[in-house]
């Protein structure tokens, strides 16, 4: 996963069942997203001009999703960024693994909801730029 790019990234529409009683969209496994979920979390409540992430993973692939309100993801792959304001909850970024991501300007009140491909492994993560960049050039 060390090949990655920021371009084997995507946007991925979530099924919306529009409905005049309110909306409802639908993501399945190997279906609406390459990879079945193993574990889900959320970011609420982040304080303003706080950002989120700042690190990359070796295997883990993840959706990211803007459940409520909108925030920027920041992608980088150790030689080309690229950056996406999500802010519609049928859209999904997916982000695959050798990627180093950067979330910030988190709208008052956003929810960030994060399908991931594995359970929680520390060892999966890369936490320093610098080793990041180091893995992308083996
Ligand atoms: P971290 O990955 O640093 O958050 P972010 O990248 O979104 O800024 O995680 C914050 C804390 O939460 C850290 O102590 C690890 C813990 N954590 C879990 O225990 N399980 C999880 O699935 C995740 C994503 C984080």
């Amino acid at each position: 996963m060390r090949k990655t790019t920021v371009y084997d990234c995507s946007i991925i529409e979530i099924d919306k069942h529009h409905h005049e009683k309110g909306n409802l969209s639908v993501i399945e496994n190997g279906r609406t997203i390459p990879f079945g979920v193993k574990r889900v979390y959320y970011l609420y409540d982040v304080p303003g001009g706080e950002s989120r992430g700042g690190h990359a993973h070796k295997e883990l692939k993840q959706l990211i999703i803007a459940a409520s309100g909108s925030f920027d993801v920041k992608l980088d792959d150790g030689s080309q960024k690229r950056t996406y304001t999500i802010n519609r909850p049928y859209e999904g970024i997916l982000v695959v693994p050798g990627i180093w991501r950067e979330l910030d300007n988190f709208s008052s009140g956003s929810v960030c909801l994060v399908l991931a491909s594995t359970e929680y492994e520390a060892d999966d993560y890369i936490r320093d730029y610098n080793e990041f960049l180091a893995y992308k050039k083996i």
